[in-house]
């Protein structure tokens, strides 16, 4: 591009002092409008609502107001229809709504920026999209724990191993598992919550950075905009983006757990494992092995994380160290949230679909329980409770029984009673009691433990709290 592909009219909503326009790439690296069109809706919300206050405190006249508020719902069907001019020499959604209103009212058109500026303006529009987020995600984290909750009503008392490291630990309940996503994506919910009241402040008429010499009534378009009270500081409310910052904090964490069960889900339907089936409608098929089914939407949902805390990181740059108030900087706020929004929605959709549909292989989660040794510290507890040994003691005489099954290419509970007994001759017949997967499980009823009564417990009250 040459130094004269510059447009020879300055900007017509800021170009009073300008003798000439922008050059081309200087309109290319400005402009906002290719994406912070997604905030039409809000914009022209947040204008009706600073066009009707101005009217009311007799800054504009009534009749004013009417075209202006007219004027925006004709410019709000335009866009929806998809025949509105968008133009990046307008810069911003901002501009370009404004020149469409006068273009179509005349005069009443330039009124409506009266008190106002594009950094109260563009702070109340993403305020209002990124609260609107913070709703979707509540509903689609209500939406995935319903479907754990209803795995684990299902299986409360359905066996499998409990892992440590990847290597089995202890049996546990299937129903136990899904709920402690269940508690995960409640503490996931409730950061959204917690986001969108710190954020439900208004920051429109704070103007430039100063606040306004205009009789305006902050309260009037706070109380209209469905915000619980305008901002109290004029410098803060044009360059606050934490807002931004939490939802896409709150993102990452659930975005970091779906992952998580994400990759649960890429081992459990492994061949190797078979812990579960995944349906047909959340895997694919290889063109090349005709036998394959592969977990891809899991797959996609363990890397979601990448693009969501990308953003997060992208946006924490971007304000890192920004002087008061308002700079351009931050006008690369809105594509990092806008496709951080998008993903979070996406996974979570999807993630709510596969959980509803996976099958649990109940006899492989059963056999692989009783496998590896899982029982091994039931019968470390039972040697202190019926035997008086102290608790490590009776994890070495445990640790030896263990190394015996392995010598025998056995499990313990295949270890006979005199086997044992020439480890400790204390050990009686009562001792397999406690080496079976079900009596394993049922005996860990501690408060939030994994017996299916605790399990069955906590399904109720989560039940009641979801309902
Ligand atoms: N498009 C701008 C943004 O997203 C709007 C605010 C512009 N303010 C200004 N003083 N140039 O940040």
């Amino acid at each position: 591009m040459t130094a004269d592909a510059n447009s020879k009219t300055a900007n017509t909503m800021w170009g009073g002092r300008f003798a000439e326009g922008p050059h081309a790439i200087m309109t290319a690296i400005n402009a906002s409008i290719g994406f912070d069109q997604r905030l039409y809706a809000q914009d022209i919300a947040g204008s009706r609502a600073h066009a009707a206050m101005l009217a009311a405190q007799g800054i504009i006249t009534d009749s004013d107001a009417k075209a202006i508020g007219e004027g925006l719902l004709a410019i709000l069907s335009e866009i929806e229809r998809g025949e509105f001019p968008f133009t990046p020499a307008l810069e911003d959604i901002h501009l370009n709504i404004e020149a469409r209103l006068t273009e179509r009212i005349g005069e009443a058109g330039k009124r409506l920026h009266t008190g106002r500026s594009r950094n109260d303006q563009v702070a109340v529009d993403f305020r209002l999209w990124v609260r609107d987020q913070c709703d979707a995600a509540i509903q689609g984290l209500t939406a995935l724990m319903q479907a754990f909750l209803a795995q684990a009503s299902a299986g409360a008392d359905w066996v499998m191993p409990g892992f440590t490291h990847l290597q089995t630990a202890q049996p546990v309940t299937w129903g136990h598992h899904m709920l402690a996503y269940v508690e995960m994506l409640a503490r996931d919910r409730s950061r959204f919550e917690d986001a969108r009241k710190r954020m439900n402040e208004c920051p429109l008429g704070a103007a430039a950075l100063a606040g306004t010499s205009f009789p305006i009534d902050r309260h009037a378009t706070a109380k209209a905009l469905g915000f619980d009270r305008p901002t109290a500081n004029s410098l803060d409310s044009v360059s606050d983006r934490d807002f931004a910052l939490e939802f896409l904090s709150a993102s990452s964490i659930c975005a970091m757990h779906l992952s998580r069960f994400a990759e649960e889900l890429v081992i459990w339907s492994s061949a190797q494992f078979r812990f579960v089936r995944l349906s047909d409608r959340w895997t694919t098929g290889s063109s090349i092995m005709p036998q394959k089914k592969n977990p891809d939407a899991a797959e996609l949902l363990r890397a979601k994380l990448g693009r969501i805390l990308g953003a997060t990181v992208a946006l924490f740059t971007v304000m890192k160290g920004l002087a008061l108030t308002y700079s351009k900087d931050m006008q690369e706020d809105k594509e990092q949230v806008f496709d951080a929004a998008d993903t979070l929605m996406l996974a979570l959709a999807a993630m709510t679909g596969m959980v509803g549909d996976m099958t649990a292989n109940r006899d492989t989660l059963k056999a692989a329980a009783a496998s590896g040794f899982s029982t091994a510290t039931d019968l470390a507890d039972w040697l202190v409770r019926a035997l008086g040994l102290p608790f490590r003691e009776a994890h070495h005489v445990t640790g030896t029984l263990v190394a015996m099954a392995e010598g025998k290419k056995c499990d313990l509970p295949d270890l006979t009673l005199a086997d044992m007994q020439t480890v400790h001759p204390g050990i009686r017949v009562d001792v397999f009691d406690v080496l079976g997967v079900e009596n394993s499980v049922r005996s860990r009823m501690s408060y939030g433990g994994t017996a299916p009564d605790q399990v069955r417990a906590q399904v109720a009250r989560w039940s009641d709290l979801l309902k």
